[in-house]
């Protein structure tokens, strides 16, 4: 396994549409090697998530997980997934405002609209079928990383005035924003 390295904003890849797996492609050993090197670049970077165009490949899969993590100690836990081909569909139209950062995006964070509920429809690793709704923070993590596999940053989404460094967040937004999150996890859950 190895340590990739992350592309920053800025750099045309993140721009990218990634394309399909094939279940060929998927089971090959350079595939699932390659799975195995996203998943050791997110725990490395402490991320909740990392799709595979933020370390160059732009194919449709992403990593997400989130653990007892400094980074993010107001988030419940969600084990390691991997999506692989993801398709999302909001259940719904109720929406959220979700404070985020990301790994291709240095010291910024900042409050996108996200849907409560959406359907994930995806292959996990071993092209077994997923098919399930997420709520609240996890379907937030869900469509940040997704988005990347359509070329997008969560800062095209974001309000700009609501943009902070990770030190200006934890001064002024991040109380308010965990009583948010903890009101909304109560609600729907993770
Ligand atoms: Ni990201």
């Amino acid at each position: 396994m190895a340590i990739r390295k992350i592309a920053q904003i800025g750099h045309p890849v993140l721009r990218q549409i990634a394309r399909e797996v094939t279940r060929d492609e998927l089971a090959s050993p350079e595939t699932q090697r390659f799975i195995d090197d996203l998943v050791e670049t997110m725990h490395d970077a402490d991320g909740a998530g990392l799709a595979a165009i933020q370390v160059y490949e732009p194919i449709r899969i992403c990593a997400i997980e989130v653990r007892n993590n400094p980074r993010y100690p107001y988030k419940p836990p969600i084990p390691l997934t991997i999506l692989v081909n993801p398709v999302l569909t909001p259940v719904g139209d109720e929406q959220f405002d979700n404070n985020e950062g990301c790994l291709s995006v240095p010291n910024l964070r900042g409050v996108v609209k996200r849907f409560v509920h959406v359907q994930v429809r995806a292959w996990d690793r071993h092209g077994n079928a997923i098919d399930e709704v997420v709520h609240g923070l996890k379907a937030g993590t869900y469509q940040h990383e997704v988005d990347h596999l359509h070329g997008k940053i969560f800062v095209d989404r974001a309000d700009p005035s609501t943009f902070a460094t990770w030190t200006e967040f934890e001064r002024h937004q991040r109380a308010s924003f965990i009583e948010q999150v903890t009101q909304l996890v109560a609600r729907v859950g993770s």
